[in-house]
């Protein structure tokens, strides 16, 4: 009795394994499943932050006393977000939430879920988002911080996801949709949003319409073992599908996951504090960046207290990266734009990132968005750099800016302190090692560094 659901289930899915001649997401999930009963309790992994550990220990989580199973249509299009806030809500306050295995739930609404208390999310099962452009452009979450916005919000306190599912953003509509119209927005896949104290574990994050992550208004949060992809099936390329963003967040770990995407690794937006960031393995990303800060007139932006270990980085168009608007408006593109913001970047250590194929190794600009240097110079950045290391990067870059392998470049003499480099051994394609474009910064910090050019080319 029990596995005839599954031998109805398996039958269904390989008709549609035949019907569609793309391998997508769910086949690929599916493929991956162990052959048995589709409904059983998971168990909350143990997670481990190793090497280091994160800046304040983080709670503990008790265990859950009840079970609620996630009903669903399973017809690949129906909407199963009541069933979805049904079992929610009956296992909110110390429960065990479980989307079964071999499950394919459909989300076709907007769901606020800021309130959950003392819950487990085991998603077993496969999520996906409908690909409703309309419903979504009106009804995402917005989270004031760029025009950004959310399928959901997760949040409220002593929240643990995690599974070994897949969530779905359905990204291609907006890929394709983005081509047409910059001004669109596209929701971000997973919003955590006022949390405190958490995990987030064991999960397959795909085709994300934006960043994979936006995390904001929490702390105490673990991101752990998280493999993140998608690529466009068309020539529109997925565009701004930044790994994770923190942002108004403390004491968040973000580690032993695997990344393959199409802008920020993960990024450090204004007054994220307290972050640790180990064992990555990115791959087409824009490196690990502190920024871009300094955006918004009359905002001061902080980010102190930030350390980042262990990170491969492949493909990609920096490896460490600090990136800084300058103090007077300046414009990247249509739909980004800014400068004359104030703050600090203060503490922040980057040891031990393996690189291949990047562009340069290390990025430390105070001039972002502001390609004529000496616009740059004459309205240096209010917003001050210091106390930061960079050590034992190595590896080679690419072919764009051969010979040079790294940049760091501050706007002003004073707007930038110790800025320290060691231990750093990148080679460009022509075999020239460690030259580095440098401006405004105490070059006998940068050692082993050969500053040749400065002030020039940035980007
Ligand atoms: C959107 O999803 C529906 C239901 O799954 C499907 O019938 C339709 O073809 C999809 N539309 C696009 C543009 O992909
Ligand atoms: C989300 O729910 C919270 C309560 O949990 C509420 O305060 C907030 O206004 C809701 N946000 C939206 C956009 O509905
Ligand atoms: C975070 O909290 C602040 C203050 O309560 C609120 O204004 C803001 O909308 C929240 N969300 C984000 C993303 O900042
Ligand atoms: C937010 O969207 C508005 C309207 O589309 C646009 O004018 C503005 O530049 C966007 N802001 C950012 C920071 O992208
Ligand atoms: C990582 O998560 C996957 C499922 O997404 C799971 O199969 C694997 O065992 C997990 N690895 C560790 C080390 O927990
Ligand atoms: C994608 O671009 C290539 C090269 O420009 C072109 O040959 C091809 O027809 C395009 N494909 C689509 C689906 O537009
Ligand atoms: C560094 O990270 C990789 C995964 O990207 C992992 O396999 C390796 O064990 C880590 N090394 C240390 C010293 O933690
Ligand atoms: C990087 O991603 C590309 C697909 O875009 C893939 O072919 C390649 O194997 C990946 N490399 C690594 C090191 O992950
Ligand atoms: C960041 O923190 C600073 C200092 O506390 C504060 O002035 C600023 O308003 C905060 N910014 C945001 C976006 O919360
Ligand atoms: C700066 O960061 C280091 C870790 O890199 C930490 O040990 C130290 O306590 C931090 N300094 C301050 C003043 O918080
Ligand atoms: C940079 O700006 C200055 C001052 O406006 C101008 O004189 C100079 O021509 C500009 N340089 C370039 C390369 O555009
Ligand atoms: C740099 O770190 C030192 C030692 O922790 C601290 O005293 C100093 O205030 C920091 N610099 C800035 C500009 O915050």
């Amino acid at each position: 009795m029990l596995f005839k659901p599954f031998v109805v289930f398996s039958l269904l899915s390989a008709l549609t394994a035949i019907a569609s001649p793309t391998w997508s997401a769910l086949e690929e999930y599916e493929a991956s499943l162990p052959r048995k009963t589709s409904k059983h309790q998971g168990t909350r992994p143990k997670i481990q932050i190793s090497p280091h550990k994160p800046w304040s220990p983080l709670p503990t989580s008790p265990s859950r006393n009840r079970n609620c199973y996630v009903k669903s249509h399973n017809d690949g299009e129906s909407d199963d977000s009541a069933y979805i806030l049904d079992a929610i809500n009956k296992c909110n306050n110390g429960g065990h939430v479980i989307f079964s295995q071999g499950t394919k739930y459909v989300i076709g609404t907007a769901l606020n879920l800021t309130y959950l208390n003392h819950i487990d999310l085991d998603i077993q099962g496969y999520i996906q988002f409908t690909n409703d452009t309309d419903y979504w452009q009106a009804h995402a979450f917005s989270q004031v911080f760029q025009n950004v916005t959310t399928f959901f919000q997760l949040g409220g306190n002593d929240v643990n996801v995690y599974g070994g599912g897949t969530i779905d953003g359905n990204g291609q509509v907006w890929y394709d949709l983005y081509a047409s119209n910059i001004y669109i927005l596209r929701p971000v896949l997973f919003g955590t949003i006022g949390l405190h104290s958490g995990s987030i574990s064991n999960l397959n994050l795909r085709y994300s319409p934006q960043y994979y992550n936006f995390v904001a208004n929490s702390s105490n949060v673990v991101f752990s073992n998280i493999s993140i992809s998608g690529y466009s099936k068309s020539n529109n390329t997925a565009k701004n599908t930044d790994g994770w963003d923190t942002y108004r967040s403390s004491n968040i770990v973000i580690q032993n996951s695997v990344i393959n995407n199409g802008d920020d690794c993960v990024s450090f937006k204004p007054n994220s504090t307290d972050i640790l960031v180990q064992n990555l393995h990115c791959n087409g990303s824009h490196g690990i960046s502190v920024g871009s800060l300094g955006q918004y007139v009359g905002e001061v932006d902080i980010v102190e207290n930030v350390y980042v270990y262990n990170i491969s980085m492949f493909n990609a168009s920096d490896g460490a990266r600090i990136k800084v608007w300058p103090g007077s408006p300046s414009e990247l593109s249509g739909d980004l734009q800014g400068g004359g913001g104030s703050g600090r970047v203060n503490n922040i250590t980057y040891d031990t990132m393996s690189i291949s194929n990047v562009d340069y190794a290390i990025e430390i600009t105070q001039c972002y968005g502001q390609k004529n240097l000496t616009l740059c110079n004459a309205f240096p950045s209010s917003l001050t750099i210091s106390n930061v290391t960079m050590s034992n990067v190595h590896g080679t870059t690419s072919a764009k800016f051969d010979p040079i392998t790294g940049y760091v470049v501050c706007s002003s003499e004073t707007a930038c302190s110790d800025i320290k480099l060691e231990g750093i051994a990148v080679v460009s394609p022509s075999g020239v090692e460690n030259e580095f474009t440098c401006g405004d910064v105490d070059e006998s910090l940068l050692q082993g560094i050969d500053c040749t050019t400065t002030n020039k080319g940035s980007n």
